[in-house]
């Protein structure tokens, strides 16, 4: 039981630069934990490339096998709530960032950490939805608690061809939203109409130097995965009592913007962290995912790659370049 298996091992060096690459793990290097999981897949989230490149001071433990998602078949558990060849989620938490992740054959984690597969997912349509599909759930899940309903009118979705944005867009228009997408990618007006959403926006449409604190409002909802000026352009087109799900920050942390649109149209901006976020609500969510939320294009928004295939996959994301799901079959 203690044969090396493959795991891509993120490390920092004496200069303190962050480098990454396939490596061979034994059993007694896993992190505690009740659940030993054989990992089948993991997935590609924006956040595994700041971790893996080192772009993002993500890592807060070296050496640390990276992959924050996770989905698998228990090999042994000591919690009576999982047992030897049940299919598993893990997502989040310390994993992949100081707990050894998803990018390896094996993975030991606290049960608290795992959720059961719900019935209506496989394991490979886990991970095409991943942390990225759970947070577009979760980001919808809280506007629709905070009072959003498809009569009250368009949500917007930046970050439109992302992996939350293409997965928040299929959400939103099967379950009857009008759902706007805004993309800096003027080529891929017919992968978003395909995946629901009723119009396009493009980034270059818009002067964002120029935007006043209220514009026209148009959304009732939004999905914001960038952060930055797009927030604030986001904010100053709420409708009255529009909701904000704020999710991103692949353009920026800063916001520089004013109190006018929650004091003079009451809108609210709700923060989504989907790390901590734990029972009940984490099973919820996944148990919306295989039910009314389950992606209608999850095959066309997602690609596998080879687990050989991970360390050169990084780039593109951190260049904005990639569009929708990345799924590393981590099994053979
Ligand atoms: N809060 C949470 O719990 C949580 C969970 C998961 C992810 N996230 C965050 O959510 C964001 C999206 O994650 P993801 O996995 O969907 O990432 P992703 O697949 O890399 O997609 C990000 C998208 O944002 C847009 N974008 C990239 N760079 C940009 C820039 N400089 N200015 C404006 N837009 C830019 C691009 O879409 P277009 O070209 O179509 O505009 C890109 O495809 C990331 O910031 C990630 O860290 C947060």
């Amino acid at each position: 039981m203690n044969a090396p298996f493959k795991a891509l091992v993120i490390n920092q060096d004496e200069n303190r630069k962050v480098t990454s690459g396939l490596a061979s793990m034994t059993m007694d290097q896993l992190d505690a934990g009740e659940v030993l999981i054989r990992v089948h897949y993991s997935s590609i989230n924006y956040k595994d490339a700041l971790a893996a490149t080192g772009v993002g001071k993500i890592i807060r433990r070296f050496p640390c096998a990276g992959g924050i998602d996770m989905s698998g078949e228990v090999v042994e558990s000591s919690d009576s709530r999982f047992r030897a060849g049940d299919k598993v989620i893990a997502t989040s938490f310390d994993i992949g960032v100081a707990h050894h992740g998803g990018y390896a054959e094996y993975a030991r984690v606290p049960a608290a950490w795992v959720v059961a597969l719900p019935d209506g997912l496989d394991l490979f349509e886990a991970m095409a939805l991943g942390t990225a599909g759970f947070t577009a759930a979760l980001g919808i899940v809280r506007m629709e608690d905070n009072g959003l309903t498809p009569a009250g009118g368009p949500v917007v979705v930046t970050g439109a061809t992302g992996g939350v944005g293409g997965l928040a867009i299929d959400m939103l228009s099967r379950l009857g939203y009008h759902t706007v997408a805004l993309t800096g990618k003027a080529s891929e007006g017919d992968y978003l109409k395909m995946l629901g959403a009723s119009d396009i926006r493009l980034r270059s449409s818009i002067d964002f130097d120029k935007v006043r604190p209220l514009e026209a409002g148009e959304w009732a909802g939004a999905v914001d995965n960038v952060g930055g000026q797009i927030l604030h352009w986001v904010l100053a087109t709420m409708k009255q009592a529009g909701v904000v799900a704020s999710i991103g920050n692949a353009a920026s942390f800063n916001i520089n913007t004013t109190v006018f649109p929650f004091i003079l149209r009451g809108v609210s901006l709700l923060g989504i962290d989907s790390g901590y976020m734990g029972f009940p609500t984490r099973q919820r969510v996944w148990d919306r995912l295989a039910t009314d939320l389950k992606p209608r294009h999850l095959a066309a928004v997602t690609r596998t790659i080879t687990f050989d295939e991970l360390p050169g996959a990084f780039d593109a994301f951190i260049q904005g370049t990639v569009k929708g799901r990345t799924v590393v079959r981590v099994a053979d």
